[in-house]
């Protein structure tokens, strides 16, 4: 990456710890539920984020949008180390990072109306608005999300889940955001509602020009939407593919991409299921991973960590990739 055109965020080195136990009869125990992650979220493109559950991919949102602190490493957003922000220039920042959440019922206050639930980045922000704009900004958010703007009055329970999805994505984009984080935005939707707010995303996507991060455990959705996607193992990232079709060299992602649900029922029966446990964070084996699990597996890959290279914008951590 240049330094005329840096990415919109990176990550540089990125751990975060979380802690378990520490009372008088369970030792305290710590894992990394980031480990190590050096990323680059590039301008205008739709970054996808892929892993099994657990993996760490909300974790990394959440770091990518300061909503949480790296234990180690280091959170540029424009070339700024968010760890070197006061508070006032943080909440500013905040303006143009927003997350979208997995379950629309959770992330919506069943307390607030449509209206008071699209308004309420401004009220967080202190931004002050005159009655007509309120009436305005909710009308035009609602249109840019295919929602009817009367729908303004209503609250949470009046909506399908595909409404409400699409109300988080209006206040996401309520104060004109550089980037969306979006966490697995489809995940607790029925499977003609997803691909609606897919085409909705493609749509924003190219109309406000927006940069993506979109996390999904869903391989196939991925490489149908994002232009280049991370996949992440046990906290770690094993492999940057720098475009959806390319091939994967990682045996891990190979694995992923067997196991993917196929929708032609004559070819469902090439789906390989992953064999063998994910190791236990807390437990993280000394080398690779992913090698109990790994046909491929060496003495080498059970005794030293593989790490991230990259070629050609095409990186991959695995000591035997294939060729
Ligand atoms: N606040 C926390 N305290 C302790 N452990 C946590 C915390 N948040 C996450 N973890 C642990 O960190 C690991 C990664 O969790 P994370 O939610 O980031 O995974 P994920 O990839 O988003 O999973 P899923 O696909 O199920 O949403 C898990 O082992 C989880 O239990
Ligand atoms: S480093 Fe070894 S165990 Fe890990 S993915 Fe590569 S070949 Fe498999
Ligand atoms: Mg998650």
């Amino acid at each position: 990456m240049s330094e005329q055109n840096p990415p919109l965020v990176a990550l540089e080195n990125v751990s975060r710890a979380y802690h378990a136990g520490g009372g008088l009869w369970r030792p305290r125990r710590t894992m990394r539920a980031v480990d190590q992650v050096s990323l680059a979220i590039p301008r205008g493109e739709i970054t996808g984020i892929v892993g099994e559950s657990g993996c760490g991919k909300s974790t990394l949102a959440r770091l990518i949008t300061g909503l949480i602190v790296p234990s180690e490493g280091r959170v540029l957003f424009e070339n700024e180390d968010l760890a070197g922000l006061s508070p006032a220039l943080m909440r500013r920042l905040r303006r143009r990072m927003q997350m979208v959440f997995q379950d629309p019922y959770s992330s919506i206050d069943p307390r607030f109306s449509i209206r008071e639930t699209i308004l309420e980045p401004f009220d967080v922000q202190g931004i002050p608005l005159r009655e007509n704009e309120k009436s305005e900004k909710v009308a035009a958010l609602l249109a840019l999300v295919g929602l009817d703007p009367s729908l303004g009055g209503n609250y949470p329970h009046h909506l399908s889940g595909g409404q409400k999805q699409r109300v988080g994505i209006a206040r996401a984009l309520a104060l004109e955001p550089a980037l969306i984080v979006l966490d697995e935005p489809t995940a607790s939707l029925d499977v003609s509602i997803q691909a609606q707010i897919i085409a909705l995303l493609e749509t924003l996507h190219a109309r406000l020009g927006l940069t993506y991060a979109f996390i999904s455990h869903d391989l196939g959705l991925v490489r149908y939407f994002c232009t280049r996607i991370v996949v992440m193992y046990l906290g770690s990232v094993v492999e940057i593919l720098p475009a959806p079709r390319a091939r994967p060299r990682h045996p891990y992602t190979s694995a992923l991409m067997a196991s993917t649900f196929v929708p032609d029922p004559s070819r469902r029966r090439d789906v390989q299921p992953i064999s063998g446990e994910i190791a236990s964070p807390y437990d993280r084996p000394p080398g690779c991973a992913f090698a109990a699990r790994c046909p491929q597996a060496s003495a080498r890959c059970r005794n030293e960590r593989p790490v991230l290279l990259t070629q050609n914008g095409h990186a991959i951590a695995c000591h035997h990739p294939i060729e």
